[in-house]
């Protein structure tokens, strides 16, 4: 039987951090396997809220593509590809914009949320309102089964659905309806205990050497209420302890957990252990890392490939798409 298609994207964020692997990569690595996978790098995405600080934007599509070979997405298996690439999402774009009615993006949460959040940009612009219907056609495109996105795209993936009835309803039916794979993503916070974030530089990255690693998670907060070694501790309120879950084999995990309400392990110890686990986990992503880095035309030729396997496919979809518009 002929394998289900899903499709994710990522923004071109540059190097990625752990709240990345483990928030998205790891189960977009994992799905491989069950689904045929299309994974795309959403560049005209971060002009939405970018468009004043465009050049960055090249280096942080290679830095991501690079992160994500080096994690195991396998272009012998999945379709990798850049979304500006492939001109048909645009004209997918045009052809929803005048099907989709404005109050369906003027009630989209994320766009009041973000207008809120970002206040120091203005993103009182078309294509920010206008980004849900780009991400339709993103994923329209490919006629994705399934989009595998955390609880913060869900009202993205519903407007996509609408948009696809709507489209069929007046047209004939094209599209299929998505259904949205949740991803569960763990609760990591930045080394300073806030949400992991780029801007909050408070993440540690893929690519930090080990001496960069063992810094930042000397630095994370740990349990607030055990201001001295010989008070006891408690894993649950400690906000390193998800790491140690992550990383650290199970008798250890038991063996500090005792340590730390015993007052017996103090934390900067107990954050060794967890700093130099970690700086073995990633050992094989960082190698992987550096191969690429070598050999840029291989890391080319890949993103080739790619786009051209999504761009057939993107033909074939307009194709039908022009037919049924009677364009
Ligand atoms: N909006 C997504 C984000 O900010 C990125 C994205 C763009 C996407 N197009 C998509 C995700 C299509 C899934 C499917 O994370």
């Amino acid at each position: 039987m002929a394998k289900k298609r899903i499709l994710s994207g990522m923004r071109p964020t540059g190097k990625l951090h752990l709240g990345n692997l483990h928030g998205a990569l790891e189960n977009w690595v994992r799905l491989q396997d069950e689904y045929e996978c299309y994974y795309f790098v959403a560049d005209w995405h971060a002009l939405t809220t970018d468009y004043e600080q465009t050049e960055g934007i090249r280096d942080n599509v290679w830095e991501m593509v690079i992160d994500w070979l080096s994690v195991g997405l396998d272009p012998q298996k999945s379709t990798l590809f850049v979304q500006s690439a492939i001109k048909e999402h645009a004209e997918l774009f045009m052809l929803f914009s005048m099907i989709t009615p404005i109050a369906w993006l003027e009630r989209n949460p994320t766009y009041k949320e973000q207008i809120q959040e970002m206040s120091q940009k203005d993103l009182h612009m078309f294509g920010f309102l206008g980004y849900p219907v780009l991400q339709a056609a993103d994923i329209l495109m490919y006629k994705a089964h399934g989009v595998p996105v955390g609880v913060d795209q869900l009202p993205h993936v519903e407007l996509t659905r609408e948009i696809a009835r709507r489209f069929n309803h007046l047209y004939g039916v094209v599209f299929p309806e998505p259904a949205t794979i949740l991803t569960e993503v763990p609760k990591l916070l930045g080394i300073d205990g806030r949400k992991m974030s780029k801007s909050y530089h408070n993440c540690i990255y893929l690519s930090d050497p080990p001496e960069v690693i063992r810094r930042q998670v000397s630095l994370m907060v740990t349990d607030t209420m055990r201001p001295r070694k010989k008070d006891p501790g408690d894993p649950d309120r400690c906000l390193a302890f998800p790491y140690h879950r992550l990383y650290l084999p199970p008798e250890t995990l038991d063996r500090i957990t005792a340590e730390c309400r015993s007052a017996t392990l103090g934390c900067v110890e107990c954050k060794k252990i967890l700093a130099e686990a970690l700086v073995e986990y990633l050992a094989p992503i960082r190698q992987r890392r550096r191969d690429y880095l070598e050999h840029p035309k291989k890391v080319q030729a890949i993103i080739e490939d790619g786009n051209a396997r999504a761009r057939t496919q993107a033909q074939q979809t307009m194709a039908e798409v022009r037919e049924a518009v009677k364009i």
